[in-house]
């Protein structure tokens, strides 16, 4: 597939998608020593993050321009090309970690079975991405104002997998992971150029669009989209309707460790690995 990303617009206009997602690296916990892989890793922003723990993280992304750039950013760390359907390690890693990268893999399945093949067992799994409903407003718009204009963009627009909860819980359980924590919530975002705002986004994340409607009509594209979308404007500024799926998974069923204090086999640092987990605390 051509590569098709920007990788310097999407660092200099784009890069709230990692300022948003800082607090994700505090659900992975990422400790000193430990092996992590950030799948999807872009210009490198939270694998320094990662990295920052002492953790030893290599970053790994599919768009050889955005890795290019991750190497020129921080040469100190370690960036492969590695696509998620297909990536194999030499060794297994403690943990995965991805942001806003697996909705752009389809179909889910192959990457999920490798992301399972990739992590140790009892290995965890943190990511963030696109649910369903996500940046709804802008995508029916754009294709309403393809129609407008005699030009059906439903191919072109609908180029990414946006799962519900249940949808992904169900792609991951089926490649062997345990799912303990999965939340859907909107997350309006706040979109760098004022007024250029949404056509800016348009230009970056749908690029085919353009090339569908002829130049002579990208003017009126433009403002009739952003007529059907102005509930997103507001004080000079446009807000994309991002909706994020936040996953968290270990890879291996969830060890039932027994009933507590029902003799053999009850263990107090395996049922309560959180001190004040511990009832009789
Ligand atoms: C997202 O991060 O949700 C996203 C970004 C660009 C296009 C589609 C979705």
């Amino acid at each position: 597939m051509r590569d098709q990303w920007d990788a310097k617009l999407y660092d200099d206009r784009h890069s709230f998608v990692n300022e948003l997602s800082r607090g994700l690296v505090d659900l992975l916990a990422p400790l000193k020593g430990e092996r992590i892989l950030d799948l999807g890793c872009g210009t490198g922003a939270l694998t320094r993050q990662i990295a920052a723990s002492g953790a030893e993280v290599l970053g790994v992304d599919a768009s050889p321009a955005m890795i290019a750039q991750a190497r020129q950013n921080y040469p100190d760390l370690r960036f492969e090309v590695a696509d998620a359907q297909t990536m194999r390690f030499d060794e297994p890693f403690d943990a995965i970690f991805s942001n806003a990268a697996l909705h752009w893999v389809k179909p889910p399945e192959d990457a999920a079975a490798s992301m399972f093949k990739a992590l140790k067992p009892g290995g965890r799994l943190v990511l963030e991405m696109g649910g369903r409903g996500n940046v709804a407003t802008i995508l029916s718009a754009a294709i309403a104002s393809g129609a407008a204009l005699g030009i059906d963009l439903k191919a072109a627009v609908n180029i990414n997998y946006f799962p519900s909860i249940a949808q992904y819980a169900g792609v991951l359980e089926q490649a062997g992971f345990a799912v303990t924590l999965a939340v859907l919530f909107d997350r309006p975002t706040k979109l760098s150029d004022g007024e250029a705002g949404l056509a800016a986004w348009i230009r970056m994340f749908r690029p085919g669009l353009q090339e569908l409607v002829p130049a002579e009509k990208h003017a009126d594209f433009f403002r009739d989209l952003e007529n059907r979308c102005r509930q997103l404007f507001c004080d000079g500024t446009w807000y994309a309707d991002y909706r994020r799926l936040r996953v968290m998974a270990v890879a291996s069923p969830l060890p039932s460790p027994g009933i507590p204090g029902e003799g053999a086999g009850a263990n107090c640092e395996t049922l309560f690995p959180f001190e004040d987990s511990h009832p009789g605390k």
